[in-house]
């Protein structure tokens, strides 16, 4: 799959993540921050339990929590507008 991801600039960086079945997009973040961009920001607390809602981030021009979206063909993410900008996805709650 392919994820385009905006980042703190304002540039928006692709990459190419290996898919497999039930991958959502945080899984995919995590992935390229392991094997690609070790600087890539972006917050979460429960993994997959949609309890901690740290994980929200605009996914295909939606507020959507990246441990629930499955990861599939391509995806747009970008941190959510209106909230102070820590880091590329990471914003202040
Ligand atoms: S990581 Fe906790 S709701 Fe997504």
């Amino acid at each position: 799959m392919k994820l385009q991801i905006q980042r703190q600039d304002g540039r928006t960086d692709t990459y190419e993540v290996p898919e497999y079945e039930g991958m959502t997009v945080l899984d995919a973040l995590m992935w390229i921050r392991e094997h690609h961009d070790p600087s890539l920001a972006f917050r979460f607390a429960c993994r997959c339990a949609n309890a901690c809602k740290e994980c929200i981030a605009v996914v295909d021009g939606k507020r959507q929590y990246t441990c629930t979206v499955a990861a599939v063909d391509e995806v747009e993410v970008a941190p959510l507008p209106n909230q102070p900008l820590l880091h590329d996805l990471a914003v202040d709650h």
